[in-house]
């Protein structure tokens, strides 16, 4: 186990020996429509325990369980309330996570001691064919090194994890760019701990009365075990991240110190300080080339990256949440 292990290329039409491989205790990334998830047999405690030592991950931080069909989802949750299954029927397959009570056949390694489990169907066809051939649950957290952003190519993947884990399947870019909704519905009222793209208004759309506990739970010792992940600095490239909103931009002048890149949007008002420049066509393109980017400008040299602020509307309740634990200084 560990930093010794040779790192399969899979391609798309190899899904079959990749799931063959996950039943025999392999570790092995995979594309969803929210980002790459490296994945293992969620009732192999084994398999759990090599995922949490190849991303470096603290133990404290619980893992979300895919499932490909009902059937499923009733072996990792011991009972799915009547407000839990109205999202599923609205919601999934799609990028939504919910927290269940869990069922004795899930390792307490997989959900942190919690009682509860994180589950989601995803809608990308790799990642619910590679579930379905596997036949078993999957634990698969996002593909890339604790702390580091987010893997949304297989590129990206192989950056932080060749040679810690069993396998690639080397599919196209993920297509939304940024994790999951994390809902707790379990809590009264139902409480938001991670922004996706499944927004609080559509959420609260189907379920009125649906509470913001992203921030909370972050910040507030008192409530950090109820989401453990939030507590940890997240999405951070090699270079500094800034957030920027385009009436203020100039005012600082330390903002001209080093080699700059921006990504937004728009273009900056001073285009020619920057090194490189990614304007994105809307906010849903922002998300999905965000992680990327961030990588992109470390390979390029570069030393702080200018994010432009964006709207608490949509997508963009995520991107802001992504950019401030990107920006949190040790
Ligand atoms: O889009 C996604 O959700 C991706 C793809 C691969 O599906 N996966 C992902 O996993 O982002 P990960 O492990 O990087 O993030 C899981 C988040 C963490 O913030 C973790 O603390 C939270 O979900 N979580 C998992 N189980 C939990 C539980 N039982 N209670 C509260 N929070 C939980
Ligand atoms: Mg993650």
């Amino acid at each position: 186990m560990g930093s010794d292990r040779t790192t399969k290329r899979y391609e798309l039409n190899e899904l079959a020996q990749a799931a063959d491989a996950i039943r025999a205790g392999a570790i092995i990334a995979f594309p969803t429509e929210t980002v790459y998830g490296l994945g293992a047999n969620a009732f192999d405690s084994e398999a759990i325990a090599g995922i949490f030592k190849a991303k470096g991950r603290p133990q404290d931080n619980p893992l979300i369980v895919h499932v490909s069909n009902a059937t499923m989802l009733h072996q990792v949750a011991s009972h799915v309330p009547d407000v839990a299954q109205s999202l599923i029927d609205r919601f999934w397959p799609g990028p939504l996570t919910l927290l269940l009570p869990k069922s004795e056949r899930i390792p307490s390694s997989v959900t942190a001691g919690l009682p509860t489990v994180a589950v989601r169907m995803p809608s990308d066809p790799v990642a619910i064919e590679f579930i379905r051939l596997a036949d078993v649950p999957l634990v698969a957290p996002s593909a890339n090194l604790s702390g580091r952003p987010s893997g949304t190519t297989w590129q990206a993947v192989a950056e932080d994890l060749d040679g810690k884990i069993d396998g690639i399947v080397c599919g196209p870019a993920t297509q939304i760019g940024l994790e999951s909704t994390v809902l707790d519905v379990l809590h009264d009222p139902p409480r938001i701990l991670r922004h996706g793209a499944i927004d609080i208004a559509m959420l609260r759309h189907a379920l009125p009365g649906i509470i913001d506990a992203s921030q909370t739970i972050a910040t507030d010792q008192q409530h950090a075990p109820a989401s453990p992940g939030m507590k940890h600095r997240h999405y951070q490239p090699k270079a500094s991240v800034r957030i920027c909103s385009m009436a203020e931009q100039g005012a600082d002048s330390t903002m001209k110190s080093g080699n700059r890149g921006w990504i937004g949007i728009h273009r900056p008002d001073q285009a020619n300080d920057y090194v490189v420049v990614v304007k994105c066509n809307n906010i849903e393109d922002y998300a999905s080339r965000l992680f990327e980017t961030f990588r992109m400008m470390d390979h390029r040299g570069i030393d702080i990256i200018d994010c432009e602020a964006v709207p608490l509307e949509g997508i963009g309740m995520a991107i802001m949440d992504r950019l401030k634990r990107a920006s949190l200084k040790s």
